[in-house]
């Protein structure tokens, strides 16, 4: 077992030195990559008397201080020099095999090309180095390669010089005048289609945009040419904020751990997030590229010219630029569905991760492995925790915030402190208590009771919040939590609609001159992340979906409907009665699919009912084969209930050409299969007539709810026409890995030695075994363990291999305290089984001793 030391937040130091210039030479020769890295040191704390680098797996050729050879001793994962010297150059030789790269940290080969990804602690891969954020230098690179088989050289910056060199070898300079982290330094060398373009920024400079794709590829890098030309209009007339360099560089690679990376001026993206065309991408895609582009475009001043004083701080770059991604989408799109789906990854997977082993803050207060908290947590609560700030201080004195944040920060590493008191001093709301959000763990509960007093006419809400104890920390305080809601009159009237900000553990909001009880819409737009407990009936939900003047709060309402159908019915299975479908919940649906105003991708999302691991999420101990049985008849029942409807809507949208018809179209194609195989001719016709990847994808995903022959010869044929495209062929992968029925693992079993399957490109075990464990829970869950051994076995291989990849697709496994003693029991052996691995890895060994603690 490797150092398993935990670094804590309590514990930061400013560094003894810094860099502030680097010179980086890199010469690439197969196997075989030489780095010269000549940094210029300067001491900042006067008593240090030893440099102490950062590396991994480096092997170290030569190492000169003021170009005179010098002592040093490797200490596992550092080099210690003594010395005194206030400032002096440090020349450093190291040799690297990128070729032998799996775990894609460093200096690493993607089919082909040379590519790095150093975010977090990656840097330190490369050569010795301060390799922490807060030392910020300024970077001249160097790159030497085969021409032929390398004719593009690209690192962070401006170019600045290029040439031959003879023997079919070339070099090219390049240089970045802003200072920066380590972690954002990259360097990609290779073959590939270049689509450019430029944008002339609205003070009227001009910046080139290249986008890089794999030969043969350049068809499908307009989408995200157009995407990155958007966001930088977008980040101008929103946040007032303009690009700094003179080039905009996105290379789009096959092998990578991530969506993408920021660094500057040369973005490195996972060709997922940058390769679409009508025929192989579906919509979702196309979304996912436009969000993703925007994400690392809106890094350049938010995480770059703004970077982070330590990894503990990630959140105030993540946070705030997912916050900024999905103001992006909402500005370009559905408001109200991008809203949508940002709640479903709070309430299915972030709230999930809070009742977990691994529950922490925003801002964690301590880590043993960095790239274990690239969490939803610390994304997405991250996002959320901005938005409250947003919610609470308008959108004009959030701007006035970030311009104050700006002005104070630009160049610096900084905190989620320093981001709050920029918030806090230029719009003077005090943010003292809403400052816990990012020291304090797990999901606040907020219950709220509601009583109507018709002599006086008021109607009063108590409203209570409590923060159940996680793992992490025990002790839990009170937060600022805004809530919105809106007061809607039994005529549909909207009678009040306001922001409320709850900070005691029970405080009352009392209405007065309500000549009725009204219908009350909580946590309106989800305004605070928290798992809100309030007593609703049939009637106030169906009320709210017909009502309520948010889109959001009418989904929320039909969800609310959908999930309370099938807690019913649960507890119905327990007691041996038969199960129930109320009628007005029909009849709600009913009247939604009749209702042609209302936005198609919006019913869309009605229709695509709670998930099971949406239901799962929702109670702290499962029976889950009870569950899944009530959902599937609640569905069956508002199918064939609505059939008619469901027909008639279908073959109304087959013929209309956009996104929200086909979502809707394809939620429609869902239930009706799900309810009943006679309308598999539908899907069969459905995916022959395609014309897009969404209608083919969608016929597909339909059939696959049910083992059929159907279903089979279709998929094969899917696979026949795909085979050479990768991407598409993930999709494939996750068909199989989500299609129900008690012996999926020896089917995914074979499919591992598929040509279409590799352990060593992590879209690939995303797609087939990520899938299977995290989107096929009742395969996943069988109760004889086989989908555990399954996934614990592919963990097992990517330990050496990928540890991030594997860390990551370890996360079905080890929240295992919902379900019953039998699977927890199976699921502990399997954890048990992996921490005894003689070389596990730092980060396979955090999530799963914390799991088994
Ligand atoms: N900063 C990147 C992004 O959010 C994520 C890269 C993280 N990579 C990692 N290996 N931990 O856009
Ligand atoms: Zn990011």
């Amino acid at each position: 077992m490797a150092q398993v030391k935990a670094k804590y937040l309590k514990d930061y130091r400013a560094p003894d030195h810094t860099i502030t210039q680097v010179d980086l030479s890199f010469v690439l020769d197969g196997a075989n990559t030489q780095v010269t890295a000549v940094s210029q040191v300067r001491r900042v704390n006067d008593t240090a008397k030893t440099l102490v680098l950062d590396g991994e797996s480096l092997t170290v050729s030569q190492l000169l201080v003021n170009g005179q050879a010098h002592e040093y001793r490797e200490v596992e994962g550092q080099l210690h020099l003594d010395t005194d010297l206030a400032s002096f150059e440090l020349t450093i030789v190291t040799q690297l095999d990128p070729q032998a790269n799996l775990a894609l940290e460093g200096l690493y080969m993607s089919d082909g090309a040379y590519c790095t990804q150093c975010e977090a602690e990656g840097f330190r891969r490369i050569t010795y180095f301060l390799d922490r954020p807060d030392v910020l230098a300024v970077y001249s690179v160097r790159i030497e390669a085969d021409k032929a088989a390398f004719p593009y050289l690209l690192s962070n910056g401006n170019r600045v010089d290029s040439g031959d060199l003879g023997n079919g070898r070339h070099f090219v300079c390049w240089q970045d005048p802003f200072p920066k982290p380590a972690y954002l330094f990259a360097l990609v060398a290779g073959d590939f289609d270049l689509l450019s373009d430029s944008f002339t920024t609205k003070s009227g400079r001009e910046v080139a945009l290249q986008v890089f794709v794999d030969k043969g590829n350049l068809h499908k890098a307009h989408h995200a040419m157009l995407s990155l030309k958007k966001s930088m209009a977008w980040d101008e007339s929103r946040f007032d904020l303009e690009y700094d360099l003179d080039i905009y560089m996105i290379v789009a690679v096959d092998f990578f751990n991530m969506g993408a990376m920021e660094n500057k001026g040369l973005n490195v993206f996972n060709t997922k997030y940058v390769l679409a065309d009508k025929d192989s991408a579906t919509d979702e895609d196309y979304h996912g590229i436009e969000s993703v582009v925007g994400h690392e475009y809106f890094h350049n001043w938010t995480g770059n010219r703004v970077t982070c004083r330590d990894w503990f701080q990630l959140s105030l770059k993540e946070g705030l630029t997912v916050f900024r991604d999905q103001e992006f989408s909402s500005d370009m799109g559905s408001r109200a569905v991008n809203r949508i789906h940002a709640i479903k990854v709070i309430k299915n997977q972030q709230f999930a991760e809070d009742s977990g082993p691994m529950a922490h803050a925003i801002r964690p207060d301590s880590v043993i492995e960095m790239n274990n908290f690239y969490t939803v947590t610390v994304y997405n609560k991250g996002a959320e925790v901005i938005r409250m700030m947003h919610t609470l201080l308008g959108e004009q004195g959030f701007q006035a915030g970030m311009k104050c944040y700006f002005e104070r920060h630009d160049g610096q590493a900084v905190t989620c402190d320093d981001f709050v008191a920029a918030m806090e001093d230029a719009s003077g709301v005090d943010l003292s208590q809403f400052r816990r959000w990012y020291s304090q763990s797990g999901t606040p509960e907020l219950t709220i009771l509601e009583a109507y007093d018709a002599d006086k006419q008021a109607y009063r809400l108590t409203v209570s919040q409590h923060t159940p104890a996680t793992p992490d920390q025990s002790e839990k305080l009170p937060l600022h939590i805004p809530l919105d809601l809106e007061l809607i009159a039994s005529d549909g009237r909207s009678l009040l609609s306001q922001v409320f900000s709850v900070t005691e553990t029970e405080q009352e909001l009392v209405f007065s001159e309500m000549a009725e009880r009204p219908v009350p819409s909580l946590l309106q737009n989800f305004s605070a992340p928290v798992r809100l407990k309030f007593d609703y009936s049939v009637e106030q939900l169906i009320h709210l979906m017909r009502y309520a003047s948010s889109e959001v709060a009418k989904w929320e309402a039909s969800a609310a409907l959908f999930s309370q159908a099938v807690w019913g019915n649960v507890e119905h299975l327990k007691a041996q009665q038969s199960m129930y479908v109320d009628p007005r919940l029909v009849d709600a649906v009913k009247g939604l699919l009749l209702d042609e105003a209302l936005d198609k991708a919006l019913l869309a999302e009605v229709l695509n009912f709670p998930s099971l691991n949406t239901l799962v999420e929702q109670v702290g101990q499962v029976d889950l084969d009870a569950l899944a049985a009530a959902r599937e008849f609640l569905i069956e029942e508002i199918a064939s209930g609505c059939e008619d409807e469901l027909v008639a809507r279908y073959r109304e949208l087959a013929s209309q050409d956009d996104a929200g018809a086909r979502a809707l179209k394809n939620a429609c194609l869902t239930l009706l299969l799900q309810m009943s195989d006679a309308h598999q001719v539908l899907a069969q016709r459905q995916y022959e007539q395609a014309n897009n990847m969404t209608d083919s994808l969608g016929a597909l995903a339909a059939l696959n709810q049910e083992a059929s022959q159907l279903r089979d010869s279709l998929l094969s044929d899917f696979q026949q026409k795909w085979a050479d495209t990768p991407l598409v062929m993930d999709k494939w992968l996750t068909l199989h890995a989500c299609c129900p029925g008690e012996d999926r693992v020896t089917a995914l079993r074979e499919l591992t030695l598929h040509s279409a399957f590799s352990f060593s490109n992590p879209n690939r075990v995303r797609s087939l075994i990520g899938a299977f464990a995290a989107a096929n829970p009742l395969s996943f869950h069988q109760p004889d363990g086989s989908g555990y051994r399954f996934l614990t076995e592919a963990i097992i291989k990517l330990n050496t291999l990928n540890p991030q990849v594997a860390a990551r697709i370890i996360t079905p496994l080890i929240q295992f305290k919902k379900f019953d003693e039998q699977r927890q029991k199976l699921m502990r052996a399997a954890l048990e089984e992996i921490l005894a691995l003689p070389d596990l890895s730092k980060d396979l060994y955090e999530k799963v001793s914390k799991a088994l603690a």
